[in-house]
């Protein structure tokens, strides 16, 4: 099964359903859907409505990110798994380096991977290395501590997804070659074995993904799919991406 998830950060209106609209058209003829699941985590706001529209369709709604915590608390403007879980998610991102650099620790992640479980949410856990820690060749380092410090063999992997993502190419273009991504994935894959007893979850890949280099990704086999930014806003760019990795 290949993942397309479509992250639109701070992006949305109730109307903007129009994009996921087309999108789902398109996901529900395509002769390749059985091959692939589209995941879209619009912001908060919009997801119990855009859960209600889409409640017997193909499409599935996630969160972008959840609070450390259950169900209830006092924590002004929080999000709990529960509460998401109610108004009709699946899915939710936990880790975006968008939120890692506003404070997320692995304590905090830890608790956000096991309380969204726990509530019957799948979650998309994402690590990646910043620029500098790519140049001081310190990336493989930096992916296992992400890894290991955070998921938990007691967690249930069928429902753990890791997109891998590394910050420096993240909105700016810029990708990893075929050889470093194949070699990154590989490595992300056995520490994943390790951890969940022999089989990984599945591996995605985000940062820049775009129609164009969807064709380079293609080949790397290991990938099991992506977690797409900028492109997921567009449903023609959104599109494109399935349509040229099946071509
Ligand atoms: P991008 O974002 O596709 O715009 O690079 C990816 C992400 O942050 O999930």
């Amino acid at each position: 099964m290949r993942y397309f998830i479509g992250n639109w950060k701070m992006f949305g209106v109730p109307k903007s359903i129009n994009i996921l609209n087309k999108i789902n058209s398109y996901y529900s003829r395509d002769k390749n859907r059985n091959k692939y699941r589209v995941i879209i985590t619009p912001p908060y706001t919009l997801i119990e409505s855009y859960s209600k529209n889409f409640k017997n369709k193909r499409i599935s709604i996630g969160s972008q990110n959840c609070y450390q915590k259950e169900k209830f608390s006092s924590n002004t403007a929080a999000i709990s798994p529960y509460m998401l879980k109610n108004v009709g998610a699946k899915y939710t991102l936990v880790g975006h380096s968008d939120n890692r650099s506003e404070g997320d620790t692995d304590v905090m992640l830890k608790n956000k991977v096991k309380y969204a479980l726990k509530n019957n949410l799948k979650v998309v856990f994402c690590i990646g290395e910043n620029k500098k820690e790519k140049k001081n060749k310190r990336t493989l380092v930096v992916l296992k501590k992400q890894l290991t410090r955070v998921l938990e063999r007691k967690f249930n992997k069928n429902n753990v997804i890791v997109a891998y993502e590394p910050i420096w190419s993240i909105g700016t273009g810029k990708i990893p070659t075929a050889s470093e991504l194949k070699k990154t994935t590989i490595y992300i894959k056995k520490i994943l074995k390790s951890i969940f007893k022999h089989s990984s979850p599945a591996v995605l890949y985000g940062g820049s993904v775009d129609g164009d280099n969807v064709e380079i990704f293609k080949e790397i086999k290991e990938i099991d799919g992506f977690l797409i930014g900028g492109a997921s806003k567009s449903h023609k760019k959104f599109i494109d991406i399935i349509k040229n990795y099946y071509r």
